[in-house]
């Protein structure tokens, strides 16, 4: 045994296994207590008031404190307190004298586990002890349950997300394999669209939607016939407005799975608007339409332009962005326009692997 700042400990701070704190005025009732504490396998403290007591748990946390009710400087009342606020994890057992029985209970109320009257028989200590460490057991694991089930709650609502994406991605995925020459193009768009979108401070959950909504925007050619998907040659008046219903098309499939991602509705449903109120399917002009779409409108049309298609090569870079600026105004947002341009000359969009050198056929979505 050692003495350290009139506490003495019987086992070196760091020892392993239950540890009990004897909190007594009297040497004599702290030594029997030690005594059958260590007999039950506890490594022991002892301290003479509550004061010394908690310079004890400071320096090693105990998994049990026995306190006698009064003592000098901070009584057994007072260091239940301290001991609940700042080592909760740790069961105190108060120890009275009859006459304080009903001092004794109302600690029960302030958070102590059990108390043992004086004078007591070491059987009685042992049960008490056993008790406290049993319902203090229980409030461990029952905090440590409530902890888990709260991080299996959030793995769950991760999980629910990720398949959530999954099924949006394999609609997307079955478009691709209809309209192969599609492949790619809903990626890009929503490359562009995020790095539009980032640019123009839109908000992070925001931004979130406009990627999602880039990734499905043409979801609705799903419905289009594949004849007239893939058809080569300039499409009939009959064709292009047949065509031109997978806004509408679109927006109904997923109108369902995306009720918490209205923007990505709005691209799937208004990305061929034009700002000057000539585009489909609302002939919504200017700020009418939705600005995640305005977005999308633009970063649809640079990569339908610059990508090759069976019957044309892609645009190059050059004369696309020329086309953009002449549509400025017109078909796009000029704003957007000018953020994508910007995005383009500061490397924030990759531009390295488009076409060379072709002539423009016009600026047109797809
Ligand atoms: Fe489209």
């Amino acid at each position: 045994m050692r003495v350290a700042g009139g506490i003495m400990t019987t086992h070196a701070p760091g020892d392993l296994g239950p540890h009990c704190l004897v909190v007594d005025d009297e040497p004599h009732l702290r030594r029997v207590l030690l005594r059958v504490m260590q007999a039950d396998g506890f490594t022991c403290d002892e301290a003479a008031n509550g004061a010394l007591a908690l310079e004890a748990l400071a320096r090693r946390p105990a998994t049990l404190v026995l306190t006698d009710l009064h003592m000098p400087e901070m009584d057994g009342i007072g260091l239940l307190r301290e001991v609940r606020a700042k080592h909760p994890d740790t069961a105190v057992v108060m120890i009275t004298a009859v006459a304080d029985v009903a001092t004794a209970v109302s600690c029960l109320g302030a958070g102590a586990m059990d108390y043992l009257t004086k004078p007591f028989h070491i059987e009685e200590v042992r049960a008490r002890v056993r008790q406290a460490l049993d319902k203090r057991r229980l409030v461990l694991e029952n905090r440590d349950y409530q902890e888990r089930l709260e991080e299996r709650v959030a793995i769950q609502s991760r999980r629910l997300e990720e398949l959530f994406l999954a099924s949006i991605q394999s609609l997307a995925d079955a478009l691709e394999v209809k309209d192969p020459y599609t492949h790619g193009h809903s990626v890009r768009v929503s490359q562009y669209s995020s790095v539009i979108a980032r640019s123009l401070n839109l908000e992070a959950e925001d931004v979130r939607q406009v990627e999602l909504g880039g990734r499905v925007h043409d979801i609705g050619k799903i419905g289009v016939r594949e004849s007239v998907l893939n058809k080569a040659g300039p499409l009939t008046d009959d064709e292009y407005q047949h065509i031109m219903t997978h806004p509408v098309v679109g927006w109904r499939i997923l109108s369902p799975l995306l009720s918490e991602m209205p923007k990505a509705l709005n691209i799937v449903h208004s990305h061929h608007e034009r700002f000057d109120g000539r585009g489909l399917p609302d002939k919504l002009a200017g700020t009418d339409i939705p600005i995640e779409a305005r977005i999308a409108a633009v970063a649809d049309t640079f990569d339908a332009m610059t990508s090759a298609r069976p019957y044309r090569p892609g645009v190059p870079l050059a004369a696309t962005i020329r086309e953009l600026r002449r549509c400025a105004g017109a078909q796009f947002d000029p704003v957007v326009v000018e953020a994508f341009l910007d995005a383009i000359e500061s490397g924030a969009i990759d531009t390295g692997g488009l076409a060379d050198a072709h002539t423009p056929p016009g600026a047109s979505g797809g």
